[in-house]
């Protein structure tokens, strides 16, 4: 039969997601370093900054000098504007017709991916005597959101009539910038300048051109043009950026029950792991309901800066370990499952290749119900 070592009495929020703000900041530095000075930042914090927390972060990002911000929701923008920023900010798809009035009244640069917007977005400005600023999104290959470049030229004339919107600037996607084998990135960019061209010279106005991404901005600086927008670069991650960023997450929990179970004795749901020898188990309260895939087991995490397995089944609220060759395990031990600790590292890749997934995706998987502390000092995690 199994021995229960003891539990811990105050189970509250044991698990929680530690946010380097220093870090955030050092790679903020490194993106500066490598666009020019003319060249604007505006920061991707869509999806509540990738998991990490957006007013947080934001508000660091501010401090550093960022230029503006791109979300998605409408409520990420008014977040940002009742913390007290008052930096541009695009919402990067649009707004849904509820949207047109807030982005009018708060300021909010409105990335058009649909020409017909326009009229109401001039029809709700003209209302409050107000203007609007727009970035128009062109298609130039990546063929989901955005407007086709002859749609864009055949409404120009409509466009360069609008008193009530300003359209400040035009944008696109790349599909691939870390694909460095396919020049479709450079294609994209080419079609994208000659589309910026005839803009301006129709319009005769200067307009803030933007394409790249993080993958684009590493790539080369013939994709900068006017701007860039960065999401997971500032996150500490970019194929091309060497060693220069730092992963700001660290997803942390506790022990809070210690047992041994005999050789072949079996744990949790559908005894999935039966016990090869006598084995130490900690009880960990994290799981997939925090955003601990079932698909993390088997998976390494961190006790005392040691690597442990994830044993069993992952559940929704919890999960264990094989801590047998870490003795002097207690309960109450921190356990790190995402980031650095000691000398160990839970790389993020780890988890998304487990996953069959990307690092996006399991930074941004990580519940809104773990609380987000934040770590100013300048340590590197
Ligand atoms: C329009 C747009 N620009 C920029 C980004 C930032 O991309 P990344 O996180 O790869 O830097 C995103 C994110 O998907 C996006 O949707």
């Amino acid at each position: 039969m199994a021995v229960t070592e003891g539990y811990t009495r105050q189970f509250g929020h044991p698990s929680s997601v530690a946010v380097s703000l220093a870090a955030l900041r050092q790679n903020l530095a490194v993106l500066k370093a490598q666009i020019s000075s003319s060249t604007k930042l505006l920061a991707v914090v869509k999806a509540d900054a990738y998991g990490h927390g957006l007013v947080p972060v934001a508000e660091a990002l501010v401090q550093e000098g960022v230029d503006g911000f791109g979300v998605i929701r409408l409520e990420a923008a008014l977040a940002l504007r009742q913390s007290g920023i008052t930096k541009p900010i695009l919402l990067m798809r649009g707004v849904a017709d509820q949207g047109y009035e807030a982005a009018v009244v708060h300021d909010l640069l409105v990335g058009v991916i649909d020409l017909g917007e326009l009229a109401v977005l001039e029809r709700v400005a003209a209302a409050r005597s107000r203007r609007v600023g727009v970035h128009l999104k062109v298609d130039t290959g990546m063929h989901r959101l955005g407007v086709p470049a002859l749609e864009l030229f055949k409404q120009l004339h409509r466009i360069e009539r609008l008193k009530h919107v300003d359209i400040q600037g035009l944008f696109s996607q790349l599909a691939n910038a870390d694909n460095l084998r396919d020049p479709f990135a450079m294609t994209q960019q080419q079609h994208f300048t000659e589309v910026c061209q005839a803009v301006e010279s129709h319009l005769n106005k200067r307009l803030i051109k933007h394409l790249a991404n993080s993958d684009g901005l590493f790539r080369s600086p013939q994709l900068h043009m006017d701007m860039v927008r960065p999401g997971i670069a500032l996150y500490g991650y970019a194929k091309r950026a060497g060693d220069q960023l730092h992963p700001i997450m660290q997803l942390k929990s506790n022990i809070v029950q210690i047992k041994r179970v005999a050789k072949g004795e079996s744990v949790g749901y559908d005894r999935h792991f039966i016990a090869e020898r006598p084995t130490t188990l900690a009880i960990v309260p994290i799981g997939y309901a925090d955003g601990f895939s079932r698909a993390y087991a088997g998976q390494c995490v961190i006790v005392r800066g040691n690597k442990v397995p994830v044993i069993g089944r992952v559940c929704m609220d919890l999960l264990t370990l094989d801590i047998t060759d870490v003795s002097e395990a207690a309960v109450g031990d921190e356990v790190v499952l995402l980031g650095r600790s000691g000398k160990q590292t839970v790389s993020v890749f780890d988890l998304a290749r487990a996953a069959g997934t990307t690092h996006y995706e399991v930074l941004t998987s990580i519940s809104p119900r773990l609380p987000r502390l934040y770590h100013q000092p300048a340590e590197k995690q």
